[in-house]
């Protein structure tokens, strides 16, 4: 479906849900389409969509977000995905990730590990930063937020081999954890954003947390890594947290 709307980008409509967080009548209408499907296989399943709110009803909810990625999307680039979740009594359950544009479809059960395209994946055996990729972003919501990533950036890049920028938090979960890349960090993401990629990078044998390790479903600041670089990119969060708090910091 993201792709018949690809294809007429020109005449796609755009708004603004703030400064730089967009929004497409193609992120609409995917998301209409999968609460409909839904709702008619599973009348009484809760729903959390990015674009159309929260439906409460079961044990059972779906968190959905119809096109993670959308600047990448209007500006016709590939890095974006469809990110579905299931929650079963607020344990992830079920994940799929889908890259229209890149023919991958990641996805995880609890329990049951996780696969790309049907193959197996797991995260990189890399346990050294200098030998290590990671990825992050700069949230769209950053102009309405005091804490900036940048001071996380400044003092981890230079400790890396190297940093990406896809524009997908989904995607960004979903490369570390098929051992592309070695981990991904961002402040001020949303539940949206992650919930899937955050079960498929569990059942890859990864890790993520917020900057001290906590895993939570709260999203103000996410640290994800193949497990083996966690603790250290960790402890250089912290001294990167700890020097911001302080006066002039
Ligand atoms: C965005 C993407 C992006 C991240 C932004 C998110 P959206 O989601 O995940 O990588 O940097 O913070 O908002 O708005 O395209 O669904
Ligand atoms: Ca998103
Ligand atoms: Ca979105």
């Amino acid at each position: 479906m993201s792709l018949d709307y690809r294809s007429r980008l020109k005449t796609l409509e755009v708004s603004h849900k703030s400064r730089n967080d967009l929004v497409s009548e193609a992120d609409v209408a995917i998301e209409k389409f999968l609460v409909e499907q839904i709702r008619q296989a599973y009348p009484g399943h809760a729903i959390r969509g990015e674009e159309s709110g929260d439906v409460a009803g079961s044990e059972y909810c779906w968190i959905i977000d119809p096109i993670d990625g959308t600047t990448s999307f209007v500006h016709g680039q590939p890095y974006y995905s469809v990110s579905i979740a299931v929650e079963k009594a607020g344990a992830y359950a079920l994940a799929a990730v889908n890259a229209p544009a890149m023919g991958e479809l990641y996805e995880a059960q609890a329990g049951g590990g996780a696969r790309l395209n049907d193959e197996p994946i797991h995260v990189s055996a890399t346990a050294e930063l200098s030998d290590s990729v990671m990825a992050t972003g700069f949230a769209c919501i950053r102009f309405d937020q005091t804490r900036n990533n940048l001071a996380y950036f400044n003092a981890l890049v230079p400790r890396l081999r190297d940093v990406r920028r896809y524009g997908s938090a989904a995607l960004d979960l979903c490369y570390t954890a098929c051992g592309r890349m070695e981990g991904f960090w961002e402040l001020h993401l949303k539940i949206f954003d992650v919930a899937a990629g955050f079960l498929i990078l569990s059942e890859a044998g990864g890790r993520w947390g917020d900057f001290a390790g906590t895993p939570r479903g709260v999203c103000e600041e996410v640290l994800a890594t193949n497990g083996l670089i966690h603790e250290q990119v960790m402890h250089l969060f912290a001294s990167v947290t700890q020097k911001s708090n302080q006066p002039g910091g």
